[in-house]
């Protein structure tokens, strides 16, 4: 039962921003990343893992070591600059470029067109709250298809909608830096959700050839024990965190119980959501023609209820107790002591995963396609003689493999599963100090080292086979 399915994809994943370096390259235009990573002079994004450099031996890494998909993105700004008009063609080269490497190493490229990214200039306009950026989004997305949906088997409209919004409105560590604003982040769900979806309908009016998904991170929300109102808490935070996209992705509007929670949410901080009639055609139609979900799973949550104002501490540091979340309306996540966690207060559930595959076939019976798009670990990795010991990781992803397996028997529909990450890259709120590859950088030389790891997933990938 430890087999996995010929063709079973074994990838890893990265991100444009997080990878690629370059950020002032070849005419790329600035992300809201840069002037504020810049004024906080903390984290220095601009060579990251030198990935717009060292992709050709990143993608020969990939060949020798098994890992037969990659996830890249595209950054929108290095192909338009200023989000919008004309394209740099310096930018549209380097992805046929990076594309044409994946192909040649036999490593399946899945492409995300919005990771975290958004120009500067679009930024400006109120990103995802405004109605420029969701018609610049669709021109960006038809200019991809049309460059490189020949030779692009698997894209990816937007990844993790719930992250970009809890850090932009919600924890406020992503620019605007904006806290608690529950309502912005759900009316900026919504937007992403119709972006999306008119993406999609793009894509399948055209016939591309290939498949189009989207990438939720979904993790599983659970009481902290009987208590009836704890219940409460974690099923209003499943709600607003998973089931409204969820809903929204596979249904094309939100259902009854989604609304009765988000509605109440809504009122008790004091917003309200605005839709139209046409953003629900579009969500059906893309529901009706989606080809695939993808899934980032890191964590679980266990929540008690909570009567306060919202109160959210996160500062990124990797000691104990960084990272504190109460919201108001909907509960506060606290520590289940017999749960182990990462430095970053991450629960290690793998059931979680599990329970969440589950589900997601259960509500959305039409809909089985699933890819684990993004799991694994961050540690303070240390490099010893030319490599890193990462048995925690390794255990990390036996068990989160062993959980994907036991969903497959109980018929739930995954095809593949994405390390996060493929090399150390930048992180957006720890920088460098974050390590998941399964290989080391030393960003000082920007020499990579295989970590244990990478022989461990070399070794499942070629059989097939969770071994351990
Ligand atoms: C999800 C995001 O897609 C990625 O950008 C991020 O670095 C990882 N999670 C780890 O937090």
């Amino acid at each position: 039962m430890n087999q996995f399915e010929e063709g079973f994809i074994f990838g890893a994943a990265t991100a444009a921003y997080q990878a690629e370096g370059a950020v002032t390259v070849g005419g790329k235009g600035k992300t809201y990343w840069d002037d504020y990573l810049e004024a906080q002079g903390v984290f220095d994004p601009s060579t990251a893992s030198d990935f717009y450099h060292k992709y050709p031996e990143d993608l020969s890494l990939c060949q020798q070591f098994g890992i037969n998909g990659i996830r890249i993105s595209i950054a929108w700004s290095r192909i338009f600059p200023e989000g919008t008009g004309e394209p740099n063609q310096q930018g549209v080269e380097f992805y046929h470029g990076l594309i044409d490497e994946c192909l040649k190493n036999k490593v399946e490229p899945f492409v995300t067109l919005h990771h975290f990214d958004t120009p500067e200039a679009l930024y400006q306009k109120g990103d995802w709250l405004s109605k420029e950026m969701v018609e610049a989004y669709v021109a960006f997305a038809s200019f991809c298809f049309k460059e490189y949906a020949s030779k692009v088997s698997y894209w990816i409209t937007i990844n993790e909608p719930w992250s970009v919004v809890a850090g932009q409105y919600i924890i406020g560590h992503f620019p605007p830096n904006i806290k608690y604003d529950i309502t912005k982040a759900i009316q900026s769900m919504h937007n992403m959700l119709v972006g999306h979806a008119r993406v999609v309908k793009v894509f399948k009016e055209h016939k591309y050839p290939g498949e189009i998904g989207i990438v939720h991170i979904l993790e599983s929300k659970y009481p902290i024990d009987d208590q009836l109102s704890s219940a409460q808490a974690a099923k209003n935070e499943h709600i607003v965190a998973n089931q409204f996209l969820l809903d929204g992705t596979f249904k094309g509007s939100y259902q009854a119980d989604t609304m009765a929670i988000i509605n109440d949410v809504l009122k008790k901080n004091n917003g309200t959501l605005e839709t139209t009639p046409e953003e629900f055609e579009v969500l059906a139609l893309a529901a009706e023609e989606l080809d695939f979900l993808g899934i980032n799973y890191y964590a679980s949550h266990f929540l008690a209820a909570y009567d306060g104002e919202s109160h959210i501490h996160h500062n990124g540091s990797g000691e104990k107790g960084s990272s504190i979340f109460a919201l108001k309306g909907i509960g506060e996540r606290v520590n289940n002591p017999t749960i182990p966690a990462t430095d970053w207060d991450w629960p290690i559930y793998p059931q979680g995963l599990l329970d969440m595959l589950v589900e997601i076939s259960q509500r959305y019976p039409n809909y089985h396609k699933m890819y684990v798009t993004e799991n694994g670990m961050g540690d303070k990795d240390v490099l010893e003689n030319g490599t890193v010991s990462d048995d925690n990781r390794i255990d990390y992803v036996f068990l989160h493999l062993e959980a994907i397996q036991q969903a497959i028997s109980q018929g739930v529909n995954v095809q593949g599963y994405f390390m996060w990450s493929l090399m150390d890259v930048f992180s957006w709120t720890n920088g460098y100090n974050k390590r998941y590859g399964l290989f080391y950088i030393d960003f000082a030389t920007q020499t990579r080292y295989p970590k244990k790891s990478a022989h461990w997933f070399n070794s499942v990938s070629r059989s097939q086979k969770l071994i351990s």
